[in-house]
């Protein structure tokens, strides 16, 4: 595991945004895990001005993000499908068919989550997948549990996930129970995987998480461990405990 330190949440992104930069110019058709919330949103900025800089082409990659919330559909401005339109697809010249986020509003969920797992499978699967992680541990939607499902599944939210993001929705009645999200095993499977922590809220789970020489499906990032490319980056908010 390789662990990088920065100063800030800028200097965070940019070290994100530059691997995946490096990533991206070495394989053109490259599949690109990614992932919502605060976290990246500075890691696609950055991807942002390589693309309108650097001229950075998206124009052959793929992408799978990890979850989506169940009964909010794309144009919901709430839904992972509009944060990722919002933040960088609509910004770079990807083929929004070459995008893909879980359908919160599928009809047959079950069948919908194995056909997910299929769909990133038949792509070639993952190259690079980002990560954030929950101040719980939790990675995509995988919460802590005495079981956590390997592939992509229909996942109950916990306390502590809605609380932390209610301040997304005008209200926390608002913030879905249920969600799509990969599984562990789903990400596991990716080549590479990047995991960002960046503020104090982070600071407790990461202490968790680095110090201790053990895996726990009570935190389930701690099963990266058994990952062999996986590269942590914390600005020093993160890692103050
Ligand atoms: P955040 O969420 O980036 O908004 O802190 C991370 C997560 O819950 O995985």
């Amino acid at each position: 595991m390789k662990l990088f330190i920065e100063k800030d949440y800028d200097a965070l992104s940019k070290r994100a945004a530059s691997i995946l930069i490096e990533e991206i110019s070495k394989k053109e058709d490259i599949i690109l895990g990614l992932a919502t919330g605060s976290t990246p949103i500075g890691t696609y900025k950055e991807l942002i001005r390589a693309h309108k800089e650097d001229g950075l082409d998206f124009s052959k990659v793929k992408t799978f993000n990890l979850d989506e919330y169940i009964g909010l559909d794309g144009s919901h401005p709430n839904s992972y499908r509009y944060f990722m339109d919002e933040h960088l697809f609509n910004h770079i010249n990807i083929d929004k068919s070459n995008t893909h986020v879980p359908d919160g509003k599928a009809e047959d969920l079950e069948a919908y989550c194995k056909e997910y797992d299929r769909l990133i499978e038949e792509s070639g699967g993952i190259d690079v997948q980002i990560l954030g992680i929950g101040s719980n541990g939790h990675i995509a939607f995988n919460e802590p549990a005495e079981e956590l499902s390997l592939g992509t599944t229909v996942v109950r939210l916990k306390e502590s996930t809605i609380r932390d993001n209610a301040r997304f929705f005008n209200s926390i009645e608002e913030v879905p129970k249920t969600a799509i999200s990969m599984g562990i095993g789903s990400i596991m499977k990716a080549r590479k995987i990047i995991l960002l922590a960046s503020g104090k809220n982070k600071a407790e789970i990461m202490a968790k998480l680095l110090k201790n020489d053990v895996v726990t499906t009570q935190i389930p990032a701690s099963l990266l461990k058994l990952h062999h490319d996986v590269t942590i980056i914390v600005d020093e908010d993160a890692y103050s405990e």
